[in-house]
């Protein structure tokens, strides 16, 4: 199987350079309006918002931030196919504005954006940031009232294009080989996330200096939403590409992807990432091997075999519809004019009992 992963550098406000409706899911996180960091990128885009920030007008800055990510959705709403699925991951930003502090609920905007171009919300995931520091509380002190609870989640909004979903032929293959097991079902339709800095996080060879300076978020977020609401052959969006985790998921997962990123620094340093992909593909699919294997084991000690065998994977499956599962690994990387084509192949079991 061959992947193509195409990387714009350029602004998503005008996305011309992809087809309409060719995109079957769009996984991104923006530029979180009122966050300090990217108060520069949406001044560049919008000369008034320092205007409203310099007069102490937090709410018009954040409407005239949310106006520029509105054109980026317009774009989605007609790059993505009827059925397809965005999910955007956001937090809210809090801010003191003219002496004055508050949230600005970047979620609640742009769930709205979403409705008003027809796209219908389908029930959300919250995830946890990792609380790393007592610091968290500083300046809160011990008495009431006026303490402001920390924020430590983030939203992954989700939404449907169109009333239906997408529709396939009975027993489609790309649909049964892209399955997953039973009990990744269980853990990520969990509507709360609490476990995303876990196994896949730090198989990422990547510095933490890299992911601060550019918000990117954990491989484990895109790779999930990518296992979870596309199949094989299908393409991925990602407009605010950044250091380009989404299109790293989607190679791991051996989906299509085209990525839009402003900042041309990014996307050479991608380059460098692109080397580590083979193993990490290999890593991606031999940890989701072993974590299904324990959990047989687990089931087996406590006396409850699996009723289904796996096609593809010398150990047994919980339901008949997890039998076709194949997990691809990267086997070759070829830069193209625009972007890199990968050969994957089935990622197979030594036959050993343990996987590699
Ligand atoms: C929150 S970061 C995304 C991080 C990414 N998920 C990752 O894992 O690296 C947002 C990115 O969007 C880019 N960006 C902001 N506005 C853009 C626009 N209009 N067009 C293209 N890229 C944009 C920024 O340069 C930044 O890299």
């Amino acid at each position: 199987m061959d992947t193509t992963h195409r990387v714009i550098v350029g602004d998503s406000r005008d996305l011309s350079a992809v087809a309409d409706e060719s995109v079957e899911l769009v996984v991104t996180s923006p530029p979180y309006p009122m966050i300090e960091l990217w108060d520069d990128l949406f001044v560049d885009h919008d000369a008034d918002i320092a205007d409203a920030l310099e007069a102490g007008d937090g709410r018009e800055a954040f409407d005239a931030m949310h106006a520029q990510l509105d054109r980026v959705w317009d774009e989605l709403s007609r790059v993505l196919t009827d059925g397809g699925i965005a999910c955007i991951n956001v937090g809210d930003a809090t801010r003191t504005v003219d002496g004055s502090f508050r949230v600005y609920p970047n979620h609640a905007r742009i769930l709205e954006a979403f409705e008003e171009r027809g796209f219908d919300p389908l029930p959300d995931i919250l995830w946890r940031k990792p609380a790393n520091s007592a610091a968290k509380f500083m300046g809160s002190g011990m008495i009431p009232p006026n303490a402001y609870v920390t924020l430590e989640h983030e939203y992954v909004l989700i939404f449907r294009k169109g009333g239906e979903s997408r529709s396939f032929e009975a027993g489609a293959d790309c649909r049964y080989e892209a399955a997953y097991f039973w009990e990744e079902r269980n853990r990520w339709f969990t509507d709360v996330w609490t476990d995303v800095r876990g196994q896949l996080q730090s198989l990422e060879s990547d510095g933490d200096d890299l992911r601060d300076r550019s918000a990117a978020y954990p491989l484990e977020i895109p790779y999930r939403l990518i296992s979870m609401y596309s199949t094989y052959g299908d393409t991925v969006l990602d407009p605010f590409w950044g250091t380009g985790t989404t299109s790293l998921a989607a190679m791991c997962a051996g989906r299509e992807s085209i990525g839009c990123e402003l900042e041309s620094e990014f996307v050479s340093l991608f380059d460098e990432r692109i080397a580590d992909v083979p193993e990490l593909s290999r890593s991606v699919a031999r940890t989701r091997l072993e974590s299904h294997r324990s959990f047989v084991d687990d089931r087996e000690d406590a006396g409850s075999d699996l009723e289904y065998r796996a096609e593809h994977y010398d150990m047994p499956v919980m339901t008949k519809m997890e039998r076709d599962i194949s997990l691809y690994a990267v086997e070759g990387v070829e830069s193209t004019a625009d972007g890199y084509r990968l050969e994957h192949a089935r990622f197979e079991s030594n036959g050993s009992g343990s996987l590699g």
